[in-house]
């Protein structure tokens, strides 16, 4: 039987809560089809590792994940450590390290959840967000200069490479291809006149291997602006590394809420593994308390089914996730329910048991 070596990396305040139920349905899932099976390592990474140990994770660990299949990450964050120490030593040290450089991201309103625009219904919210993952924005290139002195200045530097840039663009067309569908570019060239006016030369210029690929620019200010007024305007979209970022909490906020919204960072090398998680944070305002929503969790498991060849199985999961949420009778009170999250897991395992998708 095929076995994939899966690490999990819980991590702080709902991750672990959430990351249980994800794991609970891919075993369900494998057990349903009865010809492969997860083979799970945990990880107890994170910011209370942090305060024990002085890091967040172990010296070793990029070279300890190297041999698993997939990464499945929670969530990393928590009030005693400084934002930037936990998260460049945890999940941006593995996106980087593994050179996850694809961050996919589906924006997607699905059947039962609540949407806040007026007037727009699930088929009329489906987009795909290739976010560049490896440079940009987070390249981490910077100074602080004088510090503490009144001419105190700091630098953080916008690393944009041809490789870099060429390589996301051209998997986002290489998408856009498959899929039949159109390619829209988010940047900035008014403004950031170094960056993504080299950003949009490429786009035209990989463009040129992609004549069947209908295009369209837009301006990130103008695009957010669109997201809301007429969301069926994108289906594929390519946008950097902090565009991409902000841009995809606000496709959660229009299809359901960051309880809903699925990630995956690629390397579509596989040279290394590439980690699946749901894009929101530890939440700490809500953390401990079992009410966290796991679906977001339980839609990137989706993400490890399709990154493996189960597209059939990726499918069903969403598909109960679904039929849960038209059903209405299992949600989390950021969708207006009072069940928990280790409910909300059980609810959707069901359906798939009972194949009610
Ligand atoms: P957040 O995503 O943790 O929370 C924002 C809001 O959404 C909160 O009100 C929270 O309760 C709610 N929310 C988030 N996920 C939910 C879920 N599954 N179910 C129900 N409600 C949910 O963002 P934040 O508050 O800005 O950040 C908190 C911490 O998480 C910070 O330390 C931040 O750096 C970190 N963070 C980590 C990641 C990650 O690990 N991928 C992503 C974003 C933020
Ligand atoms: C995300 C998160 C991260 C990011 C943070 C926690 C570094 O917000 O995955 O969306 O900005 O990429
Ligand atoms: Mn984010």
């Amino acid at each position: 039987m095929k076995t994939y070596r899966m690490a999990s990396i819980p991590g702080d305040g709902i991750g672990p809560e959430v990351i249980a139920e994800g794991v609970k349905v891919l075993n369900a899932v494998a057990e349903l089809d009865g010809g492969f099976r997860f083979d799970w390592t945990e990880f107890p990474w994170g910011c209370e590792y942090y305060l024990r140990n002085g890091v967040m994770m172990d010296e070793d660990g990029i070279e300890r994940l190297k041999g698993f299949d997939a990464i499945y990450l929670g969530a990393v964050g928590a009030p005693g450590v400084p934002d930037h120490i936990s998260l460049w030593g945890l999940l941006l040290a593995i996106r980087k390290g593994f050179d996850q450089y694809i961050n996919l991201r589906p924006v997607k309103l699905l059947r039962g959840a609540p949407c806040p625009l007026k007037g727009v219904g699930p088929g009329e919210i489906d987009m795909t967000f290739i976010r560049e993952n490896s440079e940009g924005e987070y390249a981490g290139s910077g100074a602080w200069l004088y510090k503490d002195q009144p001419n105190e200045v700091v630098i953080q530097n916008g690393v944009f490479s041809r490789v870099g840039c060429e390589r996301v663009i051209r998997y986002a067309y290489e998408l856009a291809r498959k899929e039949k569908k159109t390619l829209s570019s988010i940047s900035k060239g008014n403004a950031l006149n170094y960056s993504m006016v080299f950003w949009d030369q490429i786009f035209k210029e990989v463009g040129k291997d992609y004549p069947d690929v209908k295009t369209y620019s837009y301006l990130v200010d103008a695009a957010s602006m669109f997201m809301v007024r007429d969301p069926k305007r994108f289906e594929i979209v390519v946008t950097s590394n902090l565009f991409g970022d902000i841009l995809t909490d606000l496709g959660a906020a229009i299809t359901g809420g960051l309880g809903l919204a699925a990630g995956a960072n690629l390397n579509p090398e596989r040279k290394y593994p590439s980690m699946f998680e749901p894009i929101h944070g530890s939440a700490p305002d809500i953390a401990g308390r079992g009410v966290a929503n796991p679906i977001a969790a339980v839609w990137s498991a989706s993400q490890i089914l399709d990154f493996f060849g189960h597209e059939a199985w990726g499918r069903k999961v969403l598909a109960a996730i679904e039929t849960l949420l038209s059903e209405r009778k299992t949600l989390t009170p950021d969708l207006g329910g009072s069940a928990t999250t280790g409910e909300t897991g059980d609810a959707i395992t069901a359906l798939l048991r009972e194949n009610r998708q």
